[in-house]
């Protein structure tokens, strides 16, 4: 009997099966012909939040969150963090190999070229209330722009793709800036091509019209560190519904308006937001402990804690501590830092936090950043998707190459009535 099977008895029917494994996985499908008799449906698996369920092979990026490791195409987040920029990360991310410098050339002034969006996602904009929140106005334009590129849906047509990376690694910026200026009511700033990507950002959302802005380079490149932390993190909840939406060869404007809508949660992108509203609702150090014993008994949660794969620190969390600091040398401190620091002590000293594993993920101390910049906190989630596009658009456009893909379709255990005879109004108890 080779090695790399598993063999199954079911004690059902006293049969055996032996099932190929390849990649320390087996194929659920292979558990189909465990059948009590010939006309069952066969065995399925129950995996309710695919705790462990692979959906796809992929490249892109590694995470072992027991020993808090994070990698892009095989290198380590903080030496991208560190050394590269967010731009060069899309093509490593896209393409799997970092670029070459006239690569990166061509595609940062591809990117600088379509940075502009049409009047008509401006007016799109401007149909919002303004109280819209700005993952509202950002999941709408995303979706517009597919009726903008209506041959984004021959999605097998490789210029096709290309130019669907360019325009909405591009245009994201200046759809989540749009939204900012709709609801401050300010006129939009037209993208400068003359500043980085980072910089155009900074740029779109707070320079006065007719003046020329200069982003300060500390929070320049805070803010491309911060798109470059958020990136890619492999098959998360966004990047499945990017996946989930692409598998029906729906476009990948409309599949991504679709992972964004994912990333609002509050359990995902949206947890950022929901930090820095629990910060300030404990308002000072005094009032962490009581806070603490609330969660403990199960009132709520410790926003921007714990994770589904980082059993550990999650990575992304180290470096923007560390980033945090040469932007407040600019901003001067953020008072929600020292609350954050102390719920972060005494949660990693608390049994409760220990015992489950509960560590500080890259939402923790994102937001204090994002606040002291100047960011809106309703804003957090927009920041996350920006950064994220890329991550997006790559594993969709590694899932339209793989042969392997078909379109999602989970099966359910289905518990409800069957065979029911309709009953008529009049009769109805
Ligand atoms: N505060 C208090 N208890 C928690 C927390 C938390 N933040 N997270 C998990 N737990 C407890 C949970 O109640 C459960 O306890 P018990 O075993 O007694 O029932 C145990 O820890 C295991 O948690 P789980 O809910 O089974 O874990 P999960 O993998 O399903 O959920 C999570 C992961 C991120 C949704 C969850 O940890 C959470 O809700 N955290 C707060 C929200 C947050 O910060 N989200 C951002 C995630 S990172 C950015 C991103 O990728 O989107």
């Amino acid at each position: 009997m080779p090695n790399d099977t598993l063999t199954i008895t079911d004690n059902r029917t006293g049969k055996t099966y032996e099932v190929p494994i390849a990649d320390d996985t087996i194929r659920a499908i292979d558990l189909r012909q465990i059948k009590v008799a010939a006309d069952d449906f066969g065995l399925m698996t129950y995996d309710p939040g695919f705790l462990n369920t692979a959906s796809c092979k992929s490249r892109i990026t590694f995470i072992d969150g027991d020993k808090g490791i994070l990698e892009y195409r095989g290198y380590p987040i903080a030496q991208l963090a560190e050394q590269s920029s967010f731009l060069e990360v899309c093509l490593l991310l896209r393409k799997g190999e970092l670029p070459k410098a006239a690569e990166l050339a061509q595609w940062t002034a591809e990117v600088t070229a379509n940075a502009g969006v049409q009047a008509s996602i401006e007016k799109l904009t401007d149909g919002f209330q303004s109280d819209a929140h700005p993952m509202g106005m950002f999941i709408a334009s995303a979706a517009a722009l597919a009726t903008l590129y209506p041959e984004s849906k021959k999605i097998s047509d490789l210029e096709v793709r290309n130019n669907a990376f360019r325009q909405l690694v591009a245009k994201v910026p200046t759809i989540a800036a749009l939204g900012y200026r709709h609801a401050k009511g300010l006129p939009f700033v037209q993208p400068d091509p003359e500043l980085s990507y980072a910089g155009n950002f900074l740029n779109m959302m707070f320079a006065t019209p007719g003046v020329k802005y200069k982003p300060n380079p500390a929070l320049e490149r805070a803010m491309d560190i911060l798109f470059t932390l958020h990136a890619d993190h492999e098959q998360n909840c966004s990047t499945s519904t990017m996946r989930v939406v692409g598998s029906a060869q729906t476009d990948p404007y409309t599949s991504l308006a679709a992972a964004a809508a994912a990333l609002y949660g509050p359990l995902h992108g949206g947890a950022n937001e929901a930090v820095l509203t629990m910060l300030a609702k404990i308002g000072t150090k005094d009032n962490i402990p009581e806070f603490i014993t609330r969660v403990k008994a199960g009132e709520g949660k410790l926003m921007g804690f714990g994770h589904r794969v980082y059993k550990n620190y999650d990575p992304r969390a180290g470096i923007i501590k560390r980033a945090a600091d040469e932007v407040f040398a600019v901003t001067g401190k953020n008072p929600a830092l020292d609350i954050a620091i102390e719920l972060e002590r005494i949660a990693l000293e608390d049994e409760y936090f220990v015992k489950r594993k509960l560590y500080p993920n890259v939402d923790f101390y994102s937001g204090i950043i994002y606040e002291a910049m100047g960011f809106p906190t309703a804003m957090f989630t927009v920041l996350f998707a920006i950064g994220r596009t890329i991550g997006w658009m790559s594993q969709w456009e590694e899932l339209v190459l793989d042969a392997d893909q078909k379109i999602a379709r989970p099966r359910q255990i289905f518990l409800g009535p069957r065979r029911l005879d309709y009953v008529p109004m009049d009769q109805r108890a």
